[in-house]
């Protein structure tokens, strides 16, 4: 992949905001469910509660709308919204334009992404492409609502699986902008190891999983932090998918990345596929664990097999084209 050319227009990170439906499955209710138990769940995958219910338009104007507040954006002024999802609420049409209605972005073009798990980092890099070409911002969610494709008498699946959004604004700035190297893959050939028919629930072999998900994420994330021109060592914090905590653990490991530098939600939140990546950066930014100048690194996989990955410098103040400092 190509390093982010010198002369394009520059973007920051604005705002974030997240949701996540009231209604919490735990490992203990899965008992009664299925063939289960907490402390096997826990001890394989990382994860002890996921979320459930609630709309994929629902919750991303949820989030969405918490990430224009705190950018101070009027959704007037959203030139794009991009909506990662793979669990849209109708076939058609795409669920942003309900969001779009929902949050009043009255001006603004608005599509869905359907890059799995890698959904969010695929909608971050191509938010950038756009405002490379001259939008001003892009509001980029990530929302799934998996408890509707998932199988909840099905131990294989049925315990990883969860509801959830999360949302960033991404404006140009005047200057080098936030992103320094990306990675996008697909690899179509694995397409069997995960997949779900239409009105059908989500099928898949674990282990063939697992173990493609820890070569693409490293060579993904080795890729992308290639393009940036940075190195392992100098990554302050790692935003990976949440999809299990040993294939978290396997992939860090193998690109000597520290698991004290990641983001983990997993274990309150389940795998939520396209909403995992910014659930875990909002956490990460509302603990105040990110400071101006640390990179950090975001690396996805998910079904497709898709993989996407992206190393940006941590800038928050830097002046959007609006003339705000932010
Ligand atoms: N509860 C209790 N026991 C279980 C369960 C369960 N839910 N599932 C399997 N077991 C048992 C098995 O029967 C087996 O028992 P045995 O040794 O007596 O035969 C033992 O536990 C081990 O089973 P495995 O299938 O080998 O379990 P594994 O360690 O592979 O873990 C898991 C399964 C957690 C699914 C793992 O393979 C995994 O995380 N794979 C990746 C899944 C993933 O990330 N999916 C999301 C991709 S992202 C996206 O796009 C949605």
């Amino acid at each position: 992949m190509p390093a982010t050319p010198s002369g394009a227009k520059g973007a920051v990170i604005t705002g974030w905001g997240t949701a996540l439906p009231n209604k919490i499955l735990t490992n203990i209710d899965l008992e009664s469910m299925m063939d289960t138990d907490h402390v096997w769940i826990r001890d394989r995958t990382g994860i002890s509660q996921r979320h459930v219910g609630g709309t994929t338009a629902g919750l991303s104007a949820e989030s969405g709308r918490a990430a224009l507040q705190m950018a101070g954006v009027d959704p007037a002024d959203v030139d794009a919204l991009i909506l990662a999802t793979t669990t849209p609420d109708r076939t058609v049409p795409a669920s942003s334009s309900t969001v779009q209605n929902l949050l009043g972005l009255s001006s603004c073009g608005a599509f869905d992404l359907n890059a799995a798990c890698s959904g969010w980092v695929y909608a971050l890099v191509n938010a950038h492409g756009l405002i490379a070409m001259g939008a001003q911002t892009v509001l980029v969610i990530g929302t799934d609502t998996l408890d509707r494709i998932t199988d909840y008498t099905d131990r294989n699946t049925g315990i990883l699986f969860g509801n959830g959004s999360g949302a960033a604004v991404v404006q140009a700035c005047d200057g080098p902008g936030q992103m320094l190297g990306w990675d996008l893959d697909s690899l179509g050939e694995a397409e069997s190891a995960l997949f779900a028919e239409v009105g059908g629930f989500l099928q898949m072999e674990g282990k063939e999983v697992f173990r493609r998900a820890v070569r693409l994420m490293v060579d993904s994330a080795t890729n992308a932090m290639a393009s940036a021109g940075v190195a392992a060592d100098d990554i302050a914090l790692a935003v990976p998918h949440q999809a299990n905590i040993r294939i978290i653990s396997a992939s860090l490991d193998r690109l000597g990345i520290p698991m004290e530098r990641a983001s983990i939600v997993l274990d309150r939140t389940g795998n939520t596929s396209s909403a995992s990546v910014p659930l875990a950066l909002a956490e990460a930014l509302d603990q105040d664990r990110v400071t101006d100048g640390d990179l950090i690194l975001f690396v996805g996989f998910g079904a497709g097999m898709s993989a996407a990955s992206a190393v940006v410098r941590w800038s928050p103040h830097a002046t959007t084209n609006s003339g705000d400092t932010t």
